[in-house]
């Protein structure tokens, strides 16, 4: 049976926020050193920023990163990461059992978003620290000058104000595992705190509040809930995080993890807007989905032991072509909610579980969920169109009866129209009919897919283009209805003009 679905301008989700387009940088494994930062590789500036990892994180599309952590924040003193590097301390990192050399620090992140044309997300520890900090942070970031801590960046050599507009309000603190977990109460409290004094400093700030670390979490919803109570005028945007993986081999329901990510921000809009209404407040508060991917969080072993070790190889996962549709997907959900997703992040960007690998001294190569990442950034800019779908279902395990189709559509400004869509059956091409209706697109410009007969396959420093989206011929346009057939396990980019 055919898939449908019908496009028309007059029937918009809402305008993509380019920051939905976001990635993350957290001192955890070989992301930063060896990974962003390599002082003495052959591609490195006279920063020590690795070349090749810059044009590949350019190339991708990234618009804004967060940093420096993670859990990593939960332990930071950013006094530590300023200044001469010869001066910085080493300090255990009790996150990820490592040892921190603070060799790479603010100053040395906002050279490295400004190569990339990226902005920064700065997120701030409320773990083990509190409002002075965060306020220090702030002062000593962005306020021009004249006073000891913007003075004392001046110092450092950098005399005009970082400008950081977007910060975190700590991470994950509902989570058991965070250095100074809290209960919704104290860290509902933290934040507000943190909040109303950061916009004394400048009521302009962009500030997200944490929520729950996934959905399967005992206190999601109540945790939005009491945390917005106390923070819902302070903050602009609540926290989201996911990570999906196949487990026992359940490839269906893998693939339909889109329906679980769905289901997550569909979750929270309500729980905002409930807040919102007990609060009698016409005041919309987004979501920020600031850490998402696909993450074999199963086969993680967490370092233990005497040995402290710098930069150590964790959370490398080699991604395949499944993983890929996955993450498409994933894309997928988060456009689909544009109207509400206002900022997101690929979880990470370099060697921890990321789009980009790196070998130290050697080559960076791009992950088979590179693509999806990168065509999304270029061609879903714009307006995202309404789409319901009309598919064949398949059986899966967790969520039942799911679509074979996953879609959406993106108008640029300039009318031209890009399909996203994932065909998530593992055995049949999926024929599909799009009616443009209104549109006022009449040929495709390209249609790209991501395939592979052999679903495991992965690219590796042997064989770093091993996966990559082909031009996939066949589609056409006529009478206004775009037709095609989507390959089994494919993701998808049908651009129109
Ligand atoms: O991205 C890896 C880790 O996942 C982050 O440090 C943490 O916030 C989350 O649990």
């Amino acid at each position: 049976r055919t898939a449908h679905f019908t496009l028309d301008p007059a029937f918009t989700v809402g305008d993509v926020d380019d920051r939905l387009f976001g990635s993350f940088v957290e001192h955890l494994g070989r992301c930063v050193y060896t990974g962003v930062y390599e002082p003495g590789h052959p591609s490195a500036d006279s920063a020590g920023l690795r070349g090749d990892v810059l044009s590949l994180v350019r190339d991708l599309g990234v618009t804004v990163i967060r940093y420096p952590g993670g859990n990593f924040v939960s332990g930071h003193r950013w006094e530590d990461s300023v200044g001469p590097v010869a001066d910085r301390p080493r300090r255990l990192d009790l996150a990820w059992h490592s040892t921190e050399t603070n060799r790479f620090g603010l100053a040395e992140f906002m050279d490295f978003t400004g190569k990339v044309g990226a902005r920064p997300m700065m997120a701030l520890n409320l773990g083990t620290r509190g409002v002075r900090e965060a306020l220090d942070l702030q002062e000593y970031a962005n306020h021009p000058a004249g006073t000891a801590l913007s003075e004392l960046r001046r110092s450092h050599g950098a005399k005009e104000p970082y400008d950081i507009r977007l910060w975190c309000l700590g991470n994950e603190l509902d989570g058991p595992w965070q250095t100074g977990h809290k209960t919704a109460r104290e860290y509902g409290r933290l934040a507000a705190e943190t909040a109303r004094a950061m916009r004394r400093l400048d009521p302009s700030v962009e500030l997200v509040a944490c929520g729950s670390s996934n959905q399967a979490m005992e206190t999601f919803a109540a945790w939005e809930a009491e945390v917005l109570m106390e923070t819902y005028d302070l903050v602009d945007h609540i926290s989201l995080h996911a990570y999906y993986e196949e487990k026992d081999g359940d490839r269906g329901s893998f693939l339909a993890s889109a329906v679980d990510m769905e289901s997550f921000i569909e979750n929270v809009i309500a729980t905002c807007d409930h807040v919102g209404a007990r609060l009698k407040s016409r005041k919309r508060v987004n979501l920020s989905f600031d850490e998402w991917n696909v993450w074999y969080q199963s086969r993680y072993e967490p370092p233990t032991g005497d040995s402290w070790d710098e930069a150590p190889r964790l959370l490398e996962d080699a991604y395949s072509v499944t993983d890929a549709v996955v993450l498409g997907s994933l894309l997928i959900a988060l456009l689909r909610h544009a109207d509400r997703v206002t900022v997101a992040c690929l979880a990470q960007l370099v060697n921890v579980i990321a789009p980009i690998m790196t070998e130290p001294g050697g080559a960076a190569w791009k992950q088979t969920t590179y693509f999806p990442f990168q065509q999304a950034s270029r061609y879903g800019r714009g307006r995202v169109l309404r789409v319901a779908v009309d598919s064949p279902t398949y059986p899966t395990r967790v969520y039942g009866e799911t679509d074979l189709l996953h879609a959406t559509a993106v108008q640029g400004d300039d009318g031209s129209v890009t399909v996203f869509a994932v065909n998530r059956g593992t055995a049949e091409p999926l024929p599909l009919e799009v009616s443009l209706r209104g549109t006022g697109v009449s040929e495709i410009v390209e249609h790209s897919t991501l395939h592979d007969a052999d679903p495991d396959a992965r690219n590796t420093i042997a064989e770093p283009e091993r996966v990559a989206p082909r031009p996939q011929s066949g589609t056409e346009l006529s009478g206004g209805t775009l037709r095609t057939t989507l390959a089994p396990l494919s993701w998808n980019v049908i651009r129109l003009a």
